[in-house]
């Protein structure tokens, strides 16, 4: 078992820990032990090393830079699906779409920006609302940047290739309308894929992108992140926002003691005040 081949000592977690959290953002305690153990003994089996004190060297060593990259891929949680938290994107066809239609008229222009996209679930679910959403946003410049930290899961997205099992969530109508079977597996269609740009983005770092932003979705991310870095980032989106954009989150995350730039419009839906 992969517990007993290696044995990961306190110090050596603190390490990977303290890489994670100035990397990433993202919180690794005690109880991501046994995670961060099963994920990395694969690691240190690809290198063929024997202990985790030798990851850490090579980690912190300049050649360990293709590394970082892998250890980062190795940690991230990247669980999604196709229209997950359904309520969002009947908001985002009900509401937000019908309202861009008229609000925007004068620059004919939409952006949307799924920060955390993971394997592309949410972006292509964002796509197939928007296409078919409102005759006359499909002629204007309309675009989604699907963003994210691990470089797996953005070339994945890229591909629009899904194993069928994973689109069973998509609603029947769309699956015949924007996608099509090719060797068993579901391909998300061309009118899709012109929609979205893949991109790989670290929340934390710089953002090459000047917006505004229509709408950003960034749905089960801070789960990860402690308080200062979700208040850092949260006023980067306000900031990246037009003066009354949305914001949409995770089912399990709030704003609360975060931010006062957004009211809560609807569940898990907000819109920036300031
Ligand atoms: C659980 S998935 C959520 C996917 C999708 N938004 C959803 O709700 O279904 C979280 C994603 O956030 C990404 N992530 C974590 N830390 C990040 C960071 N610092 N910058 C960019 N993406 C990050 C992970 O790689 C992962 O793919």
């Amino acid at each position: 078992m992969v517990q007993e081949q290696f044995a990961l000592e306190d110090k050596d977690f603190r390490k990977l820990s303290k890489l994670v959290m100035d990397t990433a953002g993202i919180v690794l305690n005690e109880r991501k032990r046994a995670f961060i153990h099963g994920r990395l003994g694969r690691r240190l089996r690809a290198l063929g090393l024997s202990n985790f004190s030798q990851y850490c060297r090579l980690l912190e060593t300049s050649g360990g830079d293709d590394e970082l990259r892998n250890f980062i891929n190795a940690v991230t949680t990247n669980h999604t699906n196709f229209f997950r938290e359904a309520h969002h994107f009947d908001y985002l066809a009900r509401v937000i779409l019908p309202s861009l239609a008229v609000d925007n008229a004068d620059t004919e222009r939409v952006r949307i920006w799924s920060a955390g996209c993971s394997t592309g679930e949410e972006p292509y679910s964002i796509a197939m609302t928007l296409a078919a959403g409102p005759r006359i946003l499909l002629d204007w410049n309309v675009k989604i940047l699907a963003t994210d930290l691990d470089t797996n899961v953005i070339a994945h997205a890229a591909q629009g290739v899904y194993e069928m099992d994973r689109t069973t969530s998509i609603p029947d109508t769309h699956r015949k309308r924007f996608t099509r079977m090719r060797d068993g597996n579901v391909v998300m269609n061309d009118e899709l894929c012109d929609l979205i740009t893949f991109a790989h983005l670290n929340l934390l770092g710089p953002w090459p992108m000047s917006g505004p932003f229509d709408v950003i979705f960034c749905r089960n991310v801070v789960i990860y992140f402690d308080k200062p870095t979700q208040i850092r980032l949260f006023d980067r989106y306000a900031n990246l926002l037009k003066p009354d954009g949305w914001l949409i989150i995770g089912h399990s995350e709030n704003l609360l003691g975060v931010t006062d730039r957004f009211d809560l419009v609807g569940r898990t839906i907000y819109r920036r005040v300031k």
